[in-house]
């Protein structure tokens, strides 16, 4: 048992969570308004059953621990220690030490990374198909060694020759895979980073502590990038790709650029843009931005040009209050991310000339379109507009903002600084409300701009079928077993396959596992979209529904299921195994017999 899920045996999620906000019970779940973003009709979700939250209005979610490490601004380990001294819980002594790493563990844990990183290097050089893509991609060497971009060749001979370099220098293949690096197989070694170009990922040091993994080949269809899992030493909450090399530069210059790709990073270096650093595929957390405030106040935000691209930096603008920095906007083209548009066009001079202040920009974002719109949306974007404006301190710029925004949406200014006023009177009210009732003093730190919303998009309507398998085995972990989990990995889509092979990975290793111990293997990313999930279904499914869903399931596949099967037929047949074919040919039967 580790730390955090030590910590689960011995608090309430509805505990911990109660004292941020009210929950009341709303059948199997627990509501009440998010303590993330302010709201009126509360979107806020907890199962005190799977020990989950999520808000389906800001999309932040996880576990008790992610809970208190958003709401208290720290991280992970931070916060379950915040939550043992809070309900003075005894750790364990063993926990203690096994979760704050000695100098000696930590320092073990960068060589390793350090040796592994230098390894994949070292592949490229005899990987032809790997080079070739990063030149093709306007990659120089320079920039590959400043990197330390490599190489992850796959099949297990190549997994047992990187398992006898790390031998060499002092590693054992249990530490590759405490690392992440590799994983047990049932009978051999694998990783998730095969033929993947390399990513590695450097702390504010230079040390290595993880590593981002591209897929690159014609026809690959597993997700683009893996990335390490969320350790000790690798907090992708606080980590900035390139901040390493970046430092210097940013204080030079004192401005920095974040992006949101690896690529797009090494390619605004590779063009002179030394001060640019980029988060791994997570949010901008209010973490990252204090870092970056250590070493500039300017910051330029060069998101994609995509209405994904968009919506972070609106996102954005809501944390900007809590630190001390000044981000400006850059403007892609829609359809280009800052490597596209560099290769064209080989500088950002103009743009960056054309910057925009983050809350003009958010201004303007919301106000698109503002005078077509109908009444209640109007007044809605009119509030959100406030809520965010009222999250700058000073009061001049507050009224800069206004003014702009008036000219925007074509409000008198005198209305909308009257509407500024009485939110600010009443967050007051609220705030002294909240801390009469013994609340917390914490809660008056929530953000009083109400987050736009994350498109979660990632299904249409005609995926319900696949959207409630997955969380009919996210709801009870016993249906994913060696009968049905060739089908559900196979066929389900990327972003529930990679979960649920995941879940029967560990379900293979540990016989006994629950849903916590689950969930405590998935990174923060996973953990939101797990409990998005979990919590979206009211009420659970009745006993037997699962076997009706995988009844459809398969009869929705049927062609690509025959197609499978026929082959595993071919091949039987072709290896003369009589009792295989037979035994294929019963069970295509039986199938046949059940769904047709
Ligand atoms: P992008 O798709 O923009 O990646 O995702 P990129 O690095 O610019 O890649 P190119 O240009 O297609 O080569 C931005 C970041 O989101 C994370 C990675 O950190 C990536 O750099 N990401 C993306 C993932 O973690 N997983 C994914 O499957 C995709
Ligand atoms: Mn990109």
């Amino acid at each position: 048992m580790n730390l955090f899920s030590f910590i689960k045996t011995r608090v309430s999620i509805l505990d911990v969570v109660n004292e941020y906000t009210q929950l009341k019970k709303a059948g199997t779940y627990w509501k009440g308004n998010c303590p993330f973003h302010s709201e009126k009709t509360a979107s806020f979700t907890v199962s005190p059953h799977k020990e989950i939250f999520y808000c389906f209005g800001c999309h932040v979610g996880g576990d008790v621990v992610s809970f208190i490490a958003q709401v208290e601004h720290c991280n992970q380990l931070e916060a379950a220690h915040h939550i043992a001294e809070r309900y003075r819980i005894e750790l364990p002594q063993e926990l203690i030490t096994t979760n704050e790493p000695t100098i000696n563990e930590k320092k073990h844990y960068y060589d390793l990374c350090t040796v592994v990183a230098a390894w994949c290097h070292q592949q490229l050089t005899t990987s032809p198909g790997a080079l070739h893509y990063l030149l093709k991609r306007g990659f120089t060497k320079d920039s590959m060694r400043l990197f330390t971009l490599g190489y992850f060749p796959g099949g297990h001979q190549r997994i047992k020759e990187l398992a006898t370099m790390a031998r060499s220098h002092g590693f054992l293949v249990k530490d590759l895979i405490e690392a992440g690096i590799v994983q047990e197989g049932k009978t051999v070694l694998y990783s998730p980073f095969e033929e993947r170009i390399m990513f590695p990922i450097k702390d504010h040091l230079g040390r290595f502590c993880g590593f981002g993994g591209r897929i690159f080949k014609q026809g690959d269809e597993r997700p683009k990038y893996y990335n390490s899992r969320e350790n000790p030493y690798f907090n992708k909450g606080a980590l900035l790709f390139g901040i390493d090399q970046a430092k210097k530069s940013m204080q030079q210059k004192e401005s920095a650029f974040l992006v949101e790709g690896y690529a797009d990073c090494i390619a605004m270096v590779q063009h002179g843009y030394a001060n640019t650093i980029a988060t791994l595929g997570t949010a901008c957390t209010p973490e990252h931005l204090k870092i970056l405030a250590r070493y500039t106040q300017k910051l330029y935000v060069v998101y994609d040009g995509d209405k994904a691209g968009k919506e972070a930096i609106i996102r954005l603008t809501s944390l900007c209050w809590q630190v001390c920095l000044e981000l400006h906007v850059i403007c892609l083209p829609p359809q280009e991310d800052p490597a596209s548009f560099l290769s064209k066009e080989n500088d950002l001079v103009p743009l960056i000339a054309s910057a925009k202040d983050i809350f003009v920009f958010f201004i303007e974002s919301l106000g698109e379109g503002f005078a077509t719109k109908p009444l209640p949306e109007k007044l809605q974007l009119t509030r959100k507009l406030l809520g965010v404006i009222n999250t700058v301190e000073d009061g001049i710029t507050r009224d800069l903002l206004v003014q702009r925004a008036s000219k925007i949406i074509d409000i008198p200014f005198a209305s909308l600084s009257r509407e500024l006023e009485k939110m600010q009177n009443s967050a007051k009210n609220a705030a002294t409300a909240a801390h009469n009732q013994g609340a917390l003093e914490k809660s008056s730190h929530t953000d009083p701009a109400e987050r736009p919303k994350i498109p979660h998009n990632l299904l249409g309507e005609d995926q319900k079928l696949e959207k409630n398998l997955f969380f009919a085995i996210l709801n009870n972990i016993d249906l994913l077993n060696n009968d049905n989990q060739e089908l559900m990995i196979g066929y389900l889509p990327p972003a529930f396959s990679v979960i649920l092979q995941k879940l029967y990975t560990l379900k293979t290793e540990t016989p006994s596992l629950d849903f916590v111990q689950f969930f405590d293997s998935l990174d923060s990313y996973e953990k939101e979209f797990v409990s998005k999930i979990l919590l979206e279904f009211e009420g659970s499914l009745e006993p037997g529904a699962f076997d009706q869903l995988l009844a459809q399931f398969q009869r929705k596949n049927w062609k690509s299921i025959v197609h499978k099967i026929k082959k595993q037929l071919d091949q039987a047949k072709r290896s003369g195994n009589v009792a295989e074919e037979q035994k294929i040919l019963l069970q295509f039967l039986e199938l046949k017999k059940k769904l047709l």
